[in-house]
C-alpha cells in the first residue's frame, strides 16, 4: 500500500510520527509531502529531527499568505505532486490549511483521502479551522476519528458509514514521549528569566481569534502580566508579529518570553508546570494526558472530554473573570478523581494503518 501523507504545520507533524513509524512497521509504502505552511524552524526542523520524522520527498515551500493565496497555493502545486506519485490514500492531518487544500487537490484528481483527526467541531464559523474541518471531513472517503464525540459529530452530519474511531494518535506520541523522559529526565529550555526552582504555568496563545485583534491580545496579554506566578510564554511566531503590529508588549509583569520548544521539550515542560493556560488544541490535551490543569482562553474546545472533573476550564475573557478568581482558576490543583482515558489506549496510530489497509478502494 503506497499512502501519502500531506503536512504543513507543527501540529501535523506531531501526529505524523506515530503514524510513520506505524506504516514503517507494517511494511507500507510513505511519501510526506510538507506544504511548507510552516517555515520557522522552530516549527518545522526541529520536529522533523526530535522526532525522527521521513524526510519530505518534496516540499511546496508555500510559506505565510492570506487563507485564499496559502490554501490556494498548495492546492496548485500539489496537483503536479499528486499526479507523479498517484498513492493508493492520501492522509490528511487536523485542520489546517495544509488539510483542506491537500483533501481537494485529491479528491479532484480521483485519488482516495483519508482525514487522520476527522469529526472534531467547535461549532465556532469564525475559526478558520473549523470551516477546514467540516470541509475535510465531507469530501473525504474515510474519515479516521479520534473519540466518540467526533463520531457522534460525523453520524449527525450524515458521515458514519465513512467514518472509524481508531483513539487518538496523539496519546501514542504524547506518551511513548514521557515515558522516555520518565526513565530519562530531560531539563526543557524555559524563558530566559524563569526562575526554575519555582513553580510557573506554562502558556501559548497563537489563535487568530486571540491575536489577530489588538484589543483582545492587550487583555490576554494584561491579564497574564497581572498573575501572582510565573508565566512561561512560548511564544508562536504569529503572536510575536501581531503583538508587534498592535504595540503589546508581552514581557512583564508575570510573563518570561520564550521560544517554541521541540516536542520533547514541549512534554517536559508541561510535566514540569503547575498548569498550562492556552488556546492551543493540542496543548490541551496534553496537559490531560500528562494530568496537569488547563486553562484553556476561548470560548469553546473541540476536546470536550478534558473538561470532565476539571482538568480543563474555558475563560473566554480572563479580564471578566476579576483578578482573584483568574488567578485562583489558572492555579487551581489537579483533580484528585480519576481519569476516564477518552482519547484511546496510545495504539491510534497502528489501528489507522489497519484500516487504511482493510478499506483500501
Ligand atoms: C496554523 C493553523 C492552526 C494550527 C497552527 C499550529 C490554519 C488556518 N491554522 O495556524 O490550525 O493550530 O498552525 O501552529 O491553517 N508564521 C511564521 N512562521 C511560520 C509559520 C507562521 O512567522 O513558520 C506566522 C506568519 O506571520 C503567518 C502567521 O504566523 O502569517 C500565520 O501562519 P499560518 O500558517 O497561517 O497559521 P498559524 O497561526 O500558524
Amino acid at each position: 500500500m503506497k499512502i501519502l501523507s500531506v503536512v504543513g504545520a507543527r501540529p501535523q507533524l506531531v501526529k505524523l510520527a506515530p503514524v510513520a513509524q506505524a506504516l514503517e512497521k507494517a511494511g507500507h509504502e510513505h511519501l510526506v509531502v510538507h506544504t511548507g505552511q510552516h517555515y520557522d524552524a522552530d516549527l518545522s526542523e526541529v520536529f522533523f529531527a526530535g522526532l525522527s520524522l521521513p524526510a519530505p520527498h518534496v516540499n511546496l515551500g508555500v510559506g505565510s499568505g492570506g487563507h485564499g493565496a496559502q490554501t490556494g497555493q498548495i492546492l496548485s502545486a500539489m496537483d503536479t505532486v499528486l499526479e507523479a506519485e498517484r498513492p493508493d490514500w492520501v492522509l490528511v492531518y487536523g485542520d489546517t490549511n495544509s488539510t483542506l487544500a491537500g483533501t481537494l487537490s485529491a479528491v479532484k484528481l480521483h485519488l482516495p483521502v483519508a482525514h487522520l483527526e476527522a469529526g472534531l467541531r467547535s461549532f465556532n464559523r469564525r475559526m478558520p479551522e473549523e470551516h477546514n474541518r467540516v470541509l475535510t471531513d465531507h469530501a473525504a472517503d474515510l474519515l479516521l476519528a479520534p473519540t466518540e464525540e467526533a463520531m457522534r459529530h460525523l453520524a449527525a452530519e450524515g458521515l458514519a458509514a465513512r467514518s472509524v474511531l481508531v483513539g487518538d494518535v496523539m496519546v501514542d506520541v504524547c506518551h511513548q514521549v514521557r515515558d522516555a523522559l520518565l526513565a530519562q529526565p530531560a531539563v526543557p529550555a524555559l524563558p530566559e528569566g524563569l526562575d526554575p526552582g519555582e513553580p510557573y504555568l506554562l502558556c501559548t496563545v497563537h489563535r487568530a481569534e486571540n491575536t489577530d485583534s489588538a484589543e483582545r491580545l492587550g487583555r490576554i496579554a494584561d491579564a497574564l502580566a497581572d498573575l501572582p506566578v510565573q508565566v512561561a510564554l512560548l511564544a508562536h511566531p504569529r503572536l510575536l508579529a501581531r503583538a508587534e503590529q498592535h504595540g503589546v508588549k508581552l514581557e512583564r509583569g508575570a510573563v518570561r518570553v520564550g521560544r517554541p520548544l521541540p516536542y520533547a521539550g514541549m512534554v517536559a515542560a508541561v510535566m514540569g508546570s503547575a498548569g498550562v493556560v492556552t488556546d492551543s488544541g493540542g496543548l490541551q490535551k496534553e496537559a490531560f494526558l500528562l494530568e496537569r490543569p488547563c486553562t484553556t482562553v476561548r470560548t469553546e474546545t473541540e476536546w470536550p472530554e478534558t473538561l470532565a472533573d476539571g482538568w480543563n476550564v474555558l475563560v473566554p475573557d480572563p479580564t471578566e473573570l476579576g483578578r482573584a478568581q483568574w488567578a485562583a482558576t489558572v492555579m487551581r490543583p489537579a483533580p484528585t478523581a480519576p481519569r476516564a482515558a477518552p482519547y484511546g489506549s496510545g495504539d491510534a496510530a497502528r489501528r489507522a494503518v489497519e484500516i487504511l489497509a482493510q478499506r483500501l478502494p
